[in-house]
């Protein structure tokens, strides 16, 4: 009951790394004042049992007796089980087996080998057989190459982590989002936080224009991930927004940014920086033609 008890209260309780009733004190008051009740009603239980018992006619208590007495077959079978196991004969037996060795009374069993000891030994025989083939005959796996592929496997569940971990987005990894519902999140993002200085359709006000081709601190995803993640230049007035959103806010409000790209907005303020090429965009092949397309936008 006690252990039940005890198990329910690890799984619920949420304590980290320690079981619970380090982690909390409290816990520990409320198991021992478990356990304390337990004891309590089992001494209970046992003392009217006592009482009842005492208050019996003999001939009461012997069908008390009778009725308590009655030990599962489980509890039987594993009891024979040990005997057999165990082989020895009992002392009724022993003239069977007595050498004629007698040293001042003092006597000895010719005993056969106790089956446990026996079969496990036979167990030892057929595990060596077992080894020897698997590990020194046929070149089984051993420690190191068991190692090296945990490590494999470990570094691909990294991988495929890091895959699905968004928030795990840095300006190395970083890549434009083109999907409606990123867009519409970095849409929101931007205007709620950043309208105030660029604008809601980008054309710029403390901050610069955001919709055409010149960028003071680099077009591209990774470069604009970068500039809303650490801020621009000091004293500018474009703080560096990583406290306020995750790397995958960002990545989405930075892929708004950039689907903003040659629209053409309302009061646009002069281009500021340089005109930013794509390094990638070089010579038209297919990954790159996808990669760089919305940076890549003609204005007209
Ligand atoms: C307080 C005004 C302000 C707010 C709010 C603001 N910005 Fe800026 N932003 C600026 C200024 C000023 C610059 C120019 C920084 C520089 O010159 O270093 C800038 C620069 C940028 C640039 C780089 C432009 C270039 O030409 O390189 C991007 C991209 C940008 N902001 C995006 C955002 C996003 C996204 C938000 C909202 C999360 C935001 N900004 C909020 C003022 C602001």
């Amino acid at each position: 009951m006690f252990f039940i008890i005890f198990g329910i209260v690890e799984y619920f309780v949420d304590s980290g790394d320690q079981p619970a009733f380090i982690e909390k004190p409290v816990v520990l008051l409320f198991l021992l004042f478990v356990l304390m009740i337990i004891i309590a009603i089992e001494a209970i239980i046992g003392a009217m049992e006592n009482i009842l018992y005492q208050s019996l006619d003999e001939e009461g208590k012997a069908r008390y007796e009778a009725s308590k007495v009655k030990t599962p077959k489980f509890f039987i079978w594993i009891k024979k089980m040990y005997l057999k196991l165990l082989g020895s004969r009992p002392i009724e037996e022993e003239h069977e087996i007595i050498l004629d060795h007698n040293y001042d009374g003092i006597k000895e069993l010719n005993n056969d080998l106790p089956p446990w000891w026996l079969y496990g030994f036979y167990a030892t025989i057929i595990f060596g057989a077992i080894y020897l083939l698997r590990y020194h005959v046929f070149n089984g796996q051993n420690q190191y190459d068991e190692l090296e592929i945990e490590y494999a496997e470990a570094n691909a569940a990294i991988e495929e982590y890091n895959k699905t971990a968004k928030d795990r987005v840095d300006f190395n990894s970083v890549e434009l989002l083109t999907d409606a519902s990123s867009l519409a999140n970095g849409k929101q993002i931007f205007e709620t936080t950043c309208v105030a200085c660029h604008k809601a359709d980008g054309g710029g006000g403390i901050g610069p224009n955001l919709t055409d081709k010149h960028w003071i601190l680099g077009g591209g995803i990774k470069n604009v991930f970068k500039t809303i993640t650490e801020g621009g230049r000091d004293g500018k007035g474009m703080i560096a927004w990583k406290q306020t959103y995750k790397p995958s806010e960002i990545a989405q409000v930075a892929s708004y940014v950039l689907s903003l790209q040659g629209t053409t907005p309302a009061e646009p303020k002069a281009a500021e920086g340089d005109l930013w090429v794509d390094e990638n965009a070089g010579p038209p092949s297919e990954t790159n033609e996808q990669a760089s397309d919305s940076t890549q936008v003609e204005m007209n």
